[in-house]
């Protein structure tokens, strides 16, 4: 069976995603419609796929590298759970794996 992102969108609304192994997860997002920016096309340089790592998920995956976390410091609102979804990398480990989306401007 597939796996599965569990997004949560601006309106704190729910949805189940279907996700590609090896995909971004900006990708993956972005596919199933919504606006999650991207607009460097997942190379780590314009902090417009930041979303929000629910809590339990974030152990799970690898620490953000020096220039994630310098992209992360651009964002008008970084909270504990905050990373790129271009640098998270879908594998079936991350089935289930919870993000929401955030305003980036
Ligand atoms: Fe630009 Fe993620 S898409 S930093």
């Amino acid at each position: 069976t597939m796996s599965k992102i569990q997004l949560t969108d601006m309106n704190g609304q729910s949805h189940i995603l279907d996700a590609v192994e090896g995909w971004r997860v900006m990708e993956i997002i972005r596919e199933h419609g919504f606006d999650v920016g991207g607009l460097c096309g997942g190379a780590c340089a314009c902090a417009t796929c930041h979303v929000e790592v629910d809590g339990q998920w974030l152990e799970k995956l690898h620490p953000a590298n020096d220039d994630e976390e310098a992209m992360l410091d651009t964002v008008p609102v970084l909270t504990d759970g905050s990373r790129l979804s271009c640098q998270i990398i879908f594998t079936p480990e991350l089935d289930g794996l919870a993000v929401r989306l955030v305003a980036n401007g």
